[in-house]
């Protein structure tokens, strides 16, 4: 088996080369955006700057990036996992509290809960829109429940009104993972602002990027004392300050029990983050001209389906996934994604694993004795069904009918060399 590069040395969170001898015609990207002499010119500028954090990138990043959602806060953090475990402790999540999740997510979603001895309960997906399905979450609403943490994957949004209804009716506190979701709407409604907090992705794959980095975004005014704690060690300013050294620099206080630590953005990743979000349309507006070619280019091959867009939703284009359905196509995913990599050069790659599966949360929900979950909808659409395309606002148009070339003869090959 090929190795992963020698200098990828965030192993599958930083790329997917192999160096594997195949002539890969479209490699699966870990750059989401696009960067020109704006950033450029953006980084020189903090170069020059007195303090390197905390300073007024982050301040107008935030205020921005706010702006920008239409919410009252945002809180610059150092990636979006850091965010949501700022939002489940200012939640206060705590030992045996149970949040209900998608399994069909990065392990950040269920990490901000299991950092704080949460049980992560796992509702089955929409076979359409791969989302957090709101009939079975109300399914799995217990005594215990605390809240509820959907993720807009792809970048199109859960059905937040049904979502929103069931926390209603049982007083449940709602996050949005935004990871997929900038730029993305539900009924004209930005992801982030519907939910108690949104929690938003800077990391190198997104739809705007600075590398890595995060941003809470929250109308909740109650919330934001806790957040602003939490997010940078417990320090808080004295109320009875007389110089800046009286009596000392700061106070440290405890949020409900609870303990943060260095979570906060830099000078530079703010700087990038305001260029990025004022490209933010058009980087979006690219992604869609692309899904939308891709999609009308492999509409009618007999066993794939591809991006299904809900009517009520402004689907960013964060992912393209493409289901390959076995039965219909006379093959299984993994002889599609093997000949569209090896023989046709396009590289798909597999989100998510069903969070439930890996060994770890396996381990320490059994601990909790919440073992066993399985959905089956998430299950049959991870090892059987789903795939992700390159997706970017770099590719061109030879990059597209490559891809659709590429779908159409792998599809071609796998069913005749099934009959
Ligand atoms: C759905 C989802 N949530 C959270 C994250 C974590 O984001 P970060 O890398 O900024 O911590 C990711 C991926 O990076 C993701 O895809």
């Amino acid at each position: 088996m090929a190795n992963y590069l020698k200098d990828n040395v965030g192993g599958i969170t930083g790329g997917y080369a192999l160096a594997d001898g195949v002539k890969v015609k479209v490699p699966y990207s870990f750059m989401g955006s696009i960067y020109d002499e704006e950033e450029k010119e953006a980084l020189i500028h903090v170069l020059k700057q007195d303090s390197l954090t905390a300073g007024p990138q982050v301040s107008s990043f935030q205020k921005e990036f706010a702006q920008h959602l239409g919410v009252k806060h945002a809180l610059a953090t150092t990636s979006c996992t850091t965010a949501m475990h700022v939002v489940a402790q200012a939640f206060g999540i705590g030992a045996g509290d149970e949040v209900i999740v998608t399994p069909n997510t990065f392990i950040a979603t269920s990490l901000a809960v299991i950092k704080e001895g949460g049980i992560p309960v796992y509702a089955d997906i929409d076979p359409r829109t791969y989302n957090i399905d709101p009939k079975e979450v109300a399914r799995k609403v217990t005594r215990r429940t605390k809240a509820i943490f959907v993720v807009h994957f792809g970048g199109q949004m859960c059905d937040m009104d049904a979502i929103m209804e069931i926390a209603r009716a049982h007083k449940l506190l709602v996050m949005e993972d935004c990871a997929h979701a900038h730029g993305a709407m539900y009924k004209g409604r930005r992801a982030g602002t519907i939910g108690d907090a949104g929690c938003f992705s800077f990391h190198s794959l997104k739809n705007m990027t600075m590398g890595e980095g995060g941003m809470i975004s929250t109308n909740r005014d109650d919330l934001v004392p806790k957040m602003e704690l939490l997010r940078n060690m417990n320090i808080k300013s004295w109320e009875n300050q007389k110089y800046y050294w009286l009596p000392s620099h700061f106070d440290v206080v405890d949020v409900d029990g609870k303990w943060g630590i260095n979570y906060r953005m830099n000078e530079f990743q703010a700087a990038l983050g305001r260029t990025q979000l004022r490209k933010l349309p058009s980087l979006i507006e690219k992604r869609r001209e692309i899904g939308h070619a891709i999609d009308a280019g492999i509409r009618g091959i007999k066993g794939i389906t591809g991006t299904y867009e809900d009517p009520d939703c402004f689907h960013a284009y964060h992912l393209y996934t493409l289901c390959v359905e076995p039965e219909e196509l006379g093959a299984s995913r993994d002889e599609f994604l093997r000949c569209l990599y090896f023989e046709e050069g396009v590289q798909g790659i597999l989100h998510y694993q069903p969070t439930y599966d890996f060994t770890g949360v396996k381990k320490y929900l059994k601990a909790a004795k919440h073992g066993g979950q399985f959905c089956p909808i998430a299950d049959k659409f991870f090892y059987k069904r789903e795939m992700n395309l390159p997706m970017h606002p770099r590719l061109g148009h030879e990059d597209v009918d490559a891809i659709v070339k590429g779908i159409t003869n792998a599809a071609r090959k796998v069913r005749d060399s099934g009959k």
